[in-house]
């Protein structure tokens, strides 16, 4: 054994290629070795909150009043679960490995020392965990309805641990009411952002945080505070720079269908949330998402329709996007990428796209400074 000079034994180097770890992931754009993919099964509203209406769009907060706690429409959930399953066999066709959470009841009451809630659904793994190289991190959500939510990965989780991930979770909020702001009004979609969560406690969606290598881009929202982005800074340490971007953007919620990196030197950005490119980005080939196309009718309960940003990168050329969604797979192909379409848009319905819809557990990669 080498020991160093204060007679300790000499530290093996820093984990760097994620070959060979059961998690690890540095970007959103290297070769995609594994991944999971979220289930609609139970799928329900959530217990009616005041930290709702700050993020969802104003014509769903009757429909999420007046059916909380019950089951989304049967039909809808049965057409998301379809594209799920094609979803699935084109990642497995492209050579990823997929995994799924177990489901747990969605419409159980649960409770705190302080408050009672159901649950909403284990569709979108991207927002409750967050990869960062060979850790797993369990998110302290914000909403009272995604309290337990992780507990559908656990099975996964186990796994990956006695493979020998890192897991973690952040404190566990205790979500009383001083950690939202009880005097919330609606700045309007032009007003400036007013923010419902507080200081009280840390919290963060892993949506809010989008992964470059070394750097990580955060933003504040309505779900991650900055005592959230502080925990989350300090518990990573100093081989990260988490940068925190301010966006245009009246009622945010997860950065990923506002600023998306795709690959080394690529952007694609919100024409309207991102009126500059950060200065961070500098020298990048920067594109604006085209137009969502999707139509007026077609129920959106949680989110605008610019979910047609939210795409999943295989490696730094093949992209995951919704194929009716003509004008963004022109694009794609123009910015140098090749598009592989699926159907999504029934699971657009509730709250998410290709990116929401997964996480990315295992990237082939090693940790680099692309900023
Ligand atoms: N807040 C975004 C919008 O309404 C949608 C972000 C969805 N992302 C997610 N990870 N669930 O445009």
């Amino acid at each position: 054994m080498i020991l160093d000079d204060l007679g300790n034994p000499n530290e093996p180097p820093p984990r760097r290629d994620t070959s060979a770890y059961p998690v690890g992931s540095y970007t959103e754009w290297d070769p995609l070795e594994e991944v999971i993919v979220g289930i609609v099964d139970g799928a329900g509203f959530p217990t009616w909150h005041m930290s709702l209406p700050p993020v969802l769009p104003a014509d769903q907060h009757d429909t999420f009043r007046s059916r909380a706690g019950r089951p989304f429409p049967p039909e809808q959930v049965e057409a998301a679960r379809r594209e799920l399953e094609q979803f699935v066999h084109i990642l497995e066709a492209e050579g990823v490995t997929v995994r799924r959470p177990e489901p747990i009841p969605q419409q159980q009451t649960y409770r705190t020392l302080d408050w009672t809630s159901t649950g909403m659904y284990a569709a979108m793994p991207r927002d409750a965990l967050l990869v960062v190289g060979d850790e797993i991190i369990e998110c302290p959500m914000a909403w009272r309805s995604r309290y337990f939510e992780t507990l559908a990965y656990r099975p996964l989780l186990k796994e990956y641990f006695h493979a020998g991930a890192r897991w973690s979770a952040a404190p566990k909020p205790e979500l009383k009411d001083e950690q939202y702001d009880q005097d919330w009004t609606d700045p309007g979609a032009d007003g400036p952002t007013r923010l419902v969560v507080t200081e009280f406690e840390p919290t963060f969606d892993a949506a809010d945080f989008t992964r470059c290598g070394r750097d990580i881009i955060a933003q504040t929202s309505n779900v991650t505070n900055t005592f959230g982005i502080e925990w989350l800074r300090r518990h990573l340490g100093d081989e990260y720079r988490i940068h925190v971007l301010e966006f245009k953007d009246a009622h945010p919620m997860h950065i990923d269908a506002t600023l998306v990196p795709m690959a080394p030197g690529k952007l694609l950005i919100h024409p309207e949330r991102v009126p500059e490119v950060p200065k961070l980005f500098k020298g990048w080939d920067v594109m604006a998402a085209p137009q969502p196309v999707i139509p007026d009718g077609h129920p959106l309960y949680m989110t605008s329709k610019w979910l047609n940003m939210n795409i999943l990168m295989l490696d730094e050329e093949r992209v995951i996007v919704e194929r009716r969604d003509e004008p963004m797979i022109t694009a794609m192909r123009r910015f140098g990428f090749t598009p592989i379409p699926c159907d999504f848009r029934n699971f657009n319905s509730f709250g998410g796209s290709f990116h929401c819809a997964t996480l990315d557990v295992r990237r082939r990669g090693t940790l680099e400074s692309y900023l």
